[in-house]
């Protein structure tokens, strides 16, 4: 009853507009939104851009022979032409799909599936998302060799780790752009050289990234790069897997049959209104990127030096040179991690493991893979600061914090 109507509460979004910015905020009436990793709200300028396309036009952007398909062909033209400007892109280099799983799942089996050496070996890290993991070890289960990456106590993957795992037959690396728990960015375009120098394809999980950090996929040596539209303050339900020139023609196949849509690489109607609210999101991640990476770095920095000041035994998890601007990744010594979520979940939305994970009380494979040890990495905040997230959040949500871990501390023993 009571997290019904908590629940209810939330779905009350207030969207109001800061003084003096002239632009729309979001300001959830809940606990202060600290999970922007797990997803971000809807921009309310990216909501306002679906609506035309689910109301007065609803076509069908297959339907060739009228003016309501034609218009929706349009949209979709358009939105294909600014998720491709936010990658250094072609248009026709971007397909859509339902988000960064599917994406993920078309880039790995799609390139095996379409490979036909007898040996096939793929390359990946212990710190992917599971909609990479997965993939993996079902194509293992196929045949493939597979090599899974350990990951150093910084979280960063380097180009040096990689060509050590790399076989005449590796046909695919796949390592994420930016960790989803611990922030921390990999060195995609030291890996994409390497991959080109020996001929391997190059997969990056960039749903972390997309439009957070500027990203030119041909820069970079990435083949195949995925993304997720609620991540950067469009809906939950789309997403894109780039294909550059060197997977395409033949050495993807296909996940979906059906219509042919997508260069026969993705059947299914595609969901106009969604993809004018992604097209709307990267349009705006474009023009403000720079300045919000900076203010959120600054939250950051404010947050992390407030909780140094009162908390002794935290740990930030990971790199924090090579680290998303909105991320902190922290573990507290000493402190029981279930009576710390106890205590903060209805002040502070946050996260644990990786969201997928969230109601799990197993430490998430990301930290187990890093070495942090089970009793900190039970102890541990994911926050993820976003768009929306004001100074006056941050610094209640610090006090929140320290007053949660100093009420969740173990007894010492004497
Ligand atoms: C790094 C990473 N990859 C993949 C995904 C899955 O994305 P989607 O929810 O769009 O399927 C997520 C979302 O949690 C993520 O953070």
């Amino acid at each position: 009853m009571e997290s019904r109507r908590a629940s209810a509460q939330l779905m009350a979004t207030d969207v109001h507009t800061p003084p003096g910015t002239g632009v729309n905020s979001v300001r959830p009436p809940g606990p202060i939104y600290l999970d922007h990793h797990a997803t971000t709200p809807c921009d309310p300028r990216v909501a306002r851009a679906m609506l035309p396309y689910l109301e007065e036009q609803f076509g069908n952007p297959g339907s060739r022979l009228h003016a309501y398909g034609w218009e929706a062909e349009r949209a979709v033209d358009e939105a294909r032409a600014r998720v491709a400007a936010l990658l250094g892109a072609e248009p026709d280099e971007v397909v859509f799909t339902s988000g960064a799983t599917e994406s993920n799942n078309l880039a790995l089996l799609g390139i095996l599936q379409a490979c036909r050496q007898p040996r096939r070996h793929v390359v990946t890290t212990a710190i992917e998302h599971k909609s990479v993991l997965e993939p993996a070890r079902w194509l293992e289960r196929q045949g493939c060799e597979v090599t899974v990456l350990r990951v150093p106590s910084d979280g960063r993957v380097l180009a040096e780790h990689v060509r050590a795992a790399l076989r005449p037959h590796t046909v695919l690396v796949s390592v994420m752009h930016a960790n989803n728990e611990t922030g921390v960015i990999n060195d995609v375009a030291g890996i994409g050289q390497v991959c080109r120098e020996h001929g391997a394809l190059f997969h990056t999980d960039a749903a972390q990234t997309f439009g957070k950090l500027p990203l030119d996929a041909r820069a970079l040596g990435v083949d195949l790069l995925s993304l997720s539209g609620h991540k950067v303050y469009a809906p939950k339900g789309i997403g894109a897997l780039y294909v550059g020139p060197r997977a395409a023609h033949g050495r993807l196949a296909p996940l979906l049959l059906g219509g042919g849509q997508e260069g026969g690489l993705r059947a299914g109607t595609l969901p106009v209104h969604q993809l004018a609210a992604l097209g709307r999101a990267c349009e705006i991640a474009g023009a403000e990127m720079h300045a919000e990476g900076a203010r959120l770095l600054r939250l950051r920095t404010r947050l992390l030096t407030s909780l140094r000041e009162r908390i002794s035994g935290l740990h930030v998890t990971g790199s924090l040179d090579h680290r998303l601007a909105g991320n902190l990744h922290l573990g507290f010594e000493d402190v029981d991690g279930e009576v710390l979520i106890e205590r903060l979940q209805h002040h502070v939305a946050f996260s644990t493991g990786s969201a997928c994970m969230s109601t799990s009380l197993h430490p998430s494979h990301v930290l187990l893979a890093l070495g942090v040890s089970e009793d900190l990495a039970n102890a541990s905040l994911r926050l993820g600061l976003g768009r929306f997230t004001t100074e006056e959040q941050v610094d209640a949500a610090a006090e929140h914090i320290v007053r949660a871990v100093e009420g969740a501390h173990l007894p010492s023993p004497c």
